[in-house]
């Protein structure tokens, strides 16, 4: 078989979605309409149209202001639905998906109206889809260390959903240890930890998430490679990199697909994934994602099935749960 066919029918796992980041422009009109709400758009196709990001906040801007849609538990329940869906096309048998909560309190949205409509539709994406799920929740970044302290409050009722935190949002100018106790206190609640660092941010920022916030996986990791040390470091510890080819390309830290740094990451021994990070935006989901490397790099199928193994030892289930995976 092909590698596209090869890719397509591989069981797969996503462990960086930013389910806010999976609402599809259709799904907005939906939603802006039994809400009431009126887009600065006049249809789907003007929507992506105005999705061309040159960096990660012109992206941001334009992702808040999406998520405005969404009010009712319902509409959590939709959006999380309707990406459950979708990646039972892609073969995907197991997630792990950010919500930013602040996104939605900071509108008057309650905490709980978010958490329970996300979680009514992955109890029912593994019912009915056999998809399994793991939910985590992401600070702001541009947002202050009190805020992100009330939210870790919010979570403390919903512990038994929420099996981590993260950070997410503008990573230049607000680097990992501006929420060091934040996490500190997560850790001690018993969250597993996870940030975005090097996406955009320095090396500086990867070894503060390491050494400050004591991440157990960290989200995109790629301007690592610009440290030899940290590198060796990252391949000696075998943390996980949750890497979203696409999303590097639409906001431009990889202008040509033929530079993503993925397959020297693997070449380089570290415990590099695929993932889409926000799909409805930048053109993709999983198999894409897979697909978009795969025809830039050249990769070997040995490459692709490591890629897919380092996934399933880089999730946060238990032991048991990889090994049926495997
Ligand atoms: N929020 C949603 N997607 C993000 C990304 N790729 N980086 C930082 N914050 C985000
Ligand atoms: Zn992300």
């Amino acid at each position: 078989t092909s590698h596209r066919d090869f890719i397509d029918n591989m069981p797969k796992t996503e462990l960086h979605l930013h389910i806010e980041g999976s609402l599809e422009p259709e799904l907005m009109f939906t939603l802006a309409k039994r809400n009431n709400i009126s887009l600065p758009y006049g249809s789907v196709e003007e929507v992506r149209a105005a999705y061309q990001f040159t960096e990660l906040q012109d992206f941001l801007d334009i992702y808040y202001q999406g998520m405005s849609v969404l009010i009712t538990e319902q509409d959590f329940h939709d959006l999380t639905w309707a990406y459950l869906e979708r990646i039972k096309a892609d073969n995907v048998m197991h997630t792990e998906i950010f919500f930013d909560p602040q996104g939605h309190t900071e509108r008057g949205i309650a905490f709980d109206t978010v958490v329970s409509g996300i979680t009514r539709a992955l109890a029912e994406g593994e019912q009915k889809l056999g998809i399994t799920s793991r939910l985590i929740l992401c600070f702001l970044r541009h947002l202050s260390e009190e805020a992100a302290f009330e939210t870790l409050k919010d979570a403390l009722r919903h512990k038994d959903k929420i099996i981590g935190v993260g950070l997410d949002s503008s990573e230049l100018g607000h680097p990992p240890s501006k929420f060091e106790r934040v996490f500190r206190a997560a850790r001690e609640e018993g969250f597993l930890l996870v940030a975005h660092a090097g996406e955009e941010g320095p090396p500086e920022y990867v070894i503060e998430a390491l050494d400050l916030l004591q991440v157990d996986r960290l989200d995109h990791g790629n301007r690592s490679l610009e440290d030899e040390a940290l590198t060796r470091r990252l391949a000696d510890m075998q943390i996980a990199l949750t890497v979203c080819p696409l999303s590097n390309h639409k906001l431009a830290g990889v202008k040509d697909m033929r530079k993503h740094p993925i397959k020297t990451m693997l070449e380089k021994g570290l415990k590099a994934t695929v993932n889409s990070d926000d799909p409805a935006y930048f053109g993709g989901y999983m198999n894409d994602n897979y697909h978009a490397i795969d025809e830039a790099l050249g990769l070997t199928r040995d490459q692709i099935i490591t890629l897919a193994r380092n996934g399933i030892d880089a999730s946060f289930t238990s032991e048991a749960e990889k090994q049926s995976m495997h």
